[in-house]
C-alpha cells in the first residue's frame, strides 16, 4: 500500500535519487516529502476552495500571523491611496518619475514574438498575425530582463503601499504584459466579469502602456466587491448578472492616457473589455504574501548582472523569488 501511495505521487527517476536503496517507505516520511514538494499546489489549490470573503478574510490574518511584518514599521507613504485601496479594493496612482515608462513601452511594442493564451498555447509573430488572434502575451523574461520595470516593481511609494495593504511584507510574484487587439467584440476569456485567485492575499499593479479610451478596451472594476459574498464562484459572470447584484455606481470603467497607474485587489470583480478600434498593450504585477503557482520556484536573474543593484539589495525580501543575492 505504502509503495503504491509512493510510487502514484513520486516519479520513478525521483525514486530513483532520492531514495536509492531504502527498501521499506515509512508513511510519515512520504507524507512529509509529498507535502514538501508539492506545498505550493495544494496552497493554491485549497485557497481557491475557499470562496467566501469573510472565510478568506480569517485565513489571511491567520496567515499573517506567521509573516514577516518588519517593514511595517517604516512610515506609510501615500496613506490616502492605502485608505482608498482598502476601502474600495482600487487606487489610482499618480505619475512616478523616477521611472521612464515610455522606454518601457518602446521595448515592448518592439516584440514581435507574442503567446496566445485562451486561444491556443503556440507563440506567433505580431507583424504576422492572423486576424482571427486575439490577445498577446509577451514572454516572462522580456519582462523581468527589463531594467525600468524592476525599478517600477521596486518603487517606495508602490512597495510602501502593498506591504501596508498586504499586512506583511510582500514579494514580486508575478508578471504579465499583453496586447489586446481590436476587432472582435465578444469578450475572451478574462474580458467576462471574473475573480482572480492567484493566491489567498495578494495586489496588482497595472500601467496602461497605450491611451484607453472607450474604443480600446478599458478596465472594468466593481469596487468594493472583494469584500461582498456575491458571485464568488471561480467562473465568469455576464454583464447582467453583474448589474444584478451590484449598484450602478459601484462600476466603473477605467478609461485614461498611457502610463495611468492603478493597484488592485482582483479578488473583486472586473473585466477587461474588448477593444473596438483600437489595440491595448497592459502591464500587470502581482504582489503577494505567498507565491502563487506561477512563480517561479528558483530564482532567474543574478544580482551581478543587474543594473540598479543597491534598489534591488534594499528591497531583498520583494526580489527574492526573481533575484538571486
Ligand atoms: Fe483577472
Amino acid at each position: 500500500m505504502l509503495k503504491f501511495l509512493y510510487y502514484s505521487i513520486v516519479s520513478r527517476q525521483e525514486h530513483l535519487e532520492i531514495l536509492p536503496h531504502k527498501k521499506d517507505i515509512n508513511l510519515t516520511v512520504v507524507l512529509i516529502f509529498f507535502f514538501k514538494k508539492n506545498y505550493r499546489s495544494i496552497y493554491n489549490y485549497l485557497q481557491r476552495l475557499i470562496l467566501n470573503p469573510k472565510i478568506r478574510g480569517f485565513f489571511i490574518n491567520l496567515e499573517l500571523f506567521f509573516k514577516k511584518k518588519n517593514l511595517l514599521k517604516s512610515p506609510i507613504k501615500l496613506k490616502k491611496n492605502l485608505i482608498e485601496l482598502n476601502k474600495n479594493g482600487i487606487t489610482f496612482l499618480s505619475k512616478i518619475k523616477s521611472v521612464n515608462f515610455q522606454k518601457i513601452y518602446h521595448s515592448l511594442n518592439k516584440i514581435d514574438k507574442l503567446y496566445s493564451a485562451y486561444q491556443n498555447n503556440r507563440f506567433y509573430y505580431k507583424s504576422k498575425k492572423s486576424k482571427k488572434i486575439r490577445m498577446g502575451y509577451i514572454d516572462t523574461m522580456n519582462l523581468i530582463s527589463n531594467e525600468e520595470i524592476l525599478k517600477l516593481i521596486n518603487n517606495e511609494n508602490i512597495i510602501s503601499i502593498v506591504n501596508h495593504y498586504l499586512g506583511a511584507n510582500a514579494i514580486f510574484d508575478n508578471i504579465w504584459a499583453w496586447w489586446s487587439f481590436a476587432g472582435n467584440e465578444k469578450p475572451l476569456g478574462p474580458q467576462n466579469f471574473h475573480r482572480d485567485y492567484n493566491s489567498l492575499n495578494f495586489v496588482k499593479l497595472f500601467v496602461y502602456l497605450t491611451d484607453v479610451d472607450e474604443n480600446s478596451g478599458p478596465h472594468v472594476f466593481v469596487k468594493c466587491s472583494a469584500k461582498q459574498n456575491i458571485l464568488t464562484n471561480t467562473k465568469r459572470f455576464s454583464d447582467d448578472v453583474v448589474k444584478q447584484n451590484f449598484k450602478k455606481n459601484k462600476i466603473i470603467k477605467i478609461k485614461g492616457k498611457k502610463f495611468k497607474l492603478f493597484l488592485a485587489n482582483t479578488f473583486s470583480l472586473h473585466k477587461g473589455l474588448s477593444p473596438r478600434k483600437k489595440n491595448r498593450l497592459l502591464l500587470c504585477i502581482l504582489y503577494s504574501v505567498n507565491p502563487s503557482r506561477g512563480c517561479p520556484k528558483v530564482p532567474i536573474l543574478k544580482i551581478e548582472n543587474l543594473k540598479y543593484k543597491n534598489l534591488y539589495k534594499k528591497n531583498k525580501y520583494l526580489n527574492k523569488m526573481y533575484i538571486k543575492y
